[in-house]
């Protein structure tokens, strides 16, 4: 029986007046890559942030490995082992690599575990070993986006939110970020949930898909249909 890792109950969420998630349900299971697509300004971010803690959910519930996180913050999910990749990468861009991977462990209380998981997540992007002491910022788009999971994986998450991984991304730097993302999934069993509007590159690696659309769902299943452009034009 599959698990569900994260359980989304018409979450609505907006900016004072301005509704713009509209009672979003939503599963994810443990272990699986889900995609999240839709069109520029659709809620994406929006619904990302009040799942994360980052603006409070309006109406609705949030249910992770069963218990109620409804209205939790960053910092009790954080410590809970779930992590946000934001739009961007979020990495400190004045900072060395290695100070960068630092700083992601810096919720960890357990430093003594840390060693272990530096050397891990080096041998998962050799590139963050051989750039340990250069500036993030000047690393390729590419290289930074490995750096921003990098620091992710510092506190050991169970389940990584990613915002459009691809943005800004040359298309053969897109394939090698979907590519780690996919190797984060299946050697360290994560769950993904990803935002996207790269659907060319994203949805090979999708273990399922739902499309959002002005801020309500109006896809939930498997990738294969939406391979075929028709079917996926209906949607957007
Ligand atoms: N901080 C904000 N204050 C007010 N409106 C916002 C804010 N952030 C985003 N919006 C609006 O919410 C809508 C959805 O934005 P967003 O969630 O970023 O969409 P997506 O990530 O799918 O592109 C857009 O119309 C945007 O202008
Ligand atoms: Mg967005």
């Amino acid at each position: 029986m599959t698990e569900i890792m994260l359980d989304v109950r018409g979450v609505a969420a907006g900016y004072g007046r301005k509704r713009i998630v509209h009672g979003v349900d939503l599963n994810v299971a443990k272990g699986e890559i889900l995609l999240m697509l839709g069109h520029n300004g659709a809620g994406k971010t929006t619904l990302m942030r009040a799942l994360f803690g980052l603006l409070p959910p309006e109406e609705g519930s949030i249910r992770y490995e069963g218990r109620d996180i409804t209205g939790r913050g960053p910092a009790g999910n954080v410590a809970d082992g779930i992590a946000f990749i934001p739009q961007g990468h979020g990495i400190f861009r004045t900072l060395t690599v290695r100070d960068n991977l630092d700083l992601g462990a810096f919720t960890v209380r357990d430093k003594a575990v840390l060693p272990a998981r530096i050397e891990a997540i080096h041998a998962m992007f050799p590139i963050l070993k051989q750039r340990a002491s250069q500036i993030g910022g000047t690393l390729s788009g590419g290289q930074q986006q490995m750096l921003a999971i990098g620091m992710a994986l510092m506190h050991a998450p169970r389940l990584i939110i990613l915002d459009e991984p691809s943005i800004g991304l040359a298309p053969n730097l897109v394939d090698k970020v979907m590519e780690a993302i996919a190797h984060v999934n299946r050697s360290m069993g994560t769950t993904i949930l990803m935002v996207e509007q790269n659907v060319k590159y994203s949805l090979p690696i999708a273990s399922r898909v739902a499309v959002l659309k002005t801020g309500r769902k109006i896809y939930d299943g498997p990738p294969d249909p939406l391979h075929d452009r028709v079917e996926l034009m209906k949607l957007f």
